[in-house]
């Protein structure tokens, strides 16, 4: 892997982010939150429906080493259901890795919903292992399942998705977030201004279906939102863009 901005070297895929502190950059109050998605170059986040034909081995190893930097790790419903979400984090080396940062083993799980319809037949959400934070508005009770739930309910519509990353802090201890996708829940986090940096791989690949979501999706933005790269990647023709958002930029 090469680093071509801020400064060109080489690199080796496990250094690519090296050691983030994300904690430290907490604002007052809820965590700092970080995306990571993947699109083509026709900006696409999926493949026939899916984001796994777009990625390749480097996108993986940062896909997996961004897990092990973060109290907590958020996807959408839709996301969890359709990717077949597993528990977080199975890999004792990196449950070691995680430790030695002072993390817990393995990151706290957080979804959105509305309607209460949890991806209950996934196997994230029948590990007895997993602890799972579900932020809502509805009052229906949560299918049932083997996972460890708590759900935290947010008055109001819409889904306050604000108050839901102070809930986190207040009440988990959440300093750091990875946001998973998809691009339904960047969307909405995003136009909710709780997303501090989206870490974007770009795969040498066109789509070229208008089928195929876009990596940001049913976000009203009232005006486009400036990025700041703060640093870009390559590696056998993916790029790996790490851009702060809006005001952070
Ligand atoms: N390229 C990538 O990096 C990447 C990453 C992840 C996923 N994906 C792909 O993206 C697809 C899934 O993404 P998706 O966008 O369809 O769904 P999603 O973002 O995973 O989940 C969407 C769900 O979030 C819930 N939600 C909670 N709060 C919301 C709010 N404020 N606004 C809107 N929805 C809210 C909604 O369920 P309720 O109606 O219950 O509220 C909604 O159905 C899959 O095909 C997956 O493979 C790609």
């Amino acid at each position: 892997m090469e680093s071509l901005f801020p400064e060109r070297r080489e690199l080796a895929v496990a250094d690519a982010y090296g050691e983030l502190r994300l904690h430290e950059l907490a604002p007052p109050g809820r965590p700092y939150v970080i995306a990571n998605m993947i699109a083509s170059v026709d900006g696409r986040a999926t493949l026939a429906g899916r984001s796994g034909g777009l990625g390749n081995e480097a996108d993986r190893q940062i896909f997996l080493d961004l897990r092990t930097q973060v109290d907590a790790v958020m996807a959408g419903i839709a996301t969890i259901g359709i990717e077949g979400y597993g528990p977080l984090m199975k890999s004792s080396e990196r449950k070691a890795k995680r430790a030695r940062r002072g993390l817990e083993p393995v990151p706290l799980a957080v979804t959105a919903t509305r309607t209460m319809e949890l991806p209950v037949q996934t196997p994230l959400f029948s590990d007895p292992g997993s602890r799972i934070v579900v932020l809502t508005n509805s009052d229906r009770e949560p299918p049932r399942c083997a996972a460890q739930l708590s759900i935290e309910r947010l008055p109001g519509e819409p889904l306050d998705l604000l108050a839901g990353m102070e809930r986190l802090r207040a009440h988990r201890g959440v300093r750091s977030l990875l946001l998973e996708g998809g691009p339904t829940m960047l969307g909405a986090m995003t136009a909710a201004g709780v997303v501090h940096e989206l870490f974007l791989t770009r795969a040498p690949k066109l789509a070229g279906s208008g089928d195929e979501l876009s990596v940001l999706e049913g976000a009203s933005l009232d005006e486009p939102l400036g990025l700041g790269l703060v640093s870009l990647l390559a590696d056998g023709g993916y790029l790996f863009l790490r851009y702060r958002l809006g005001a952070n930029a």
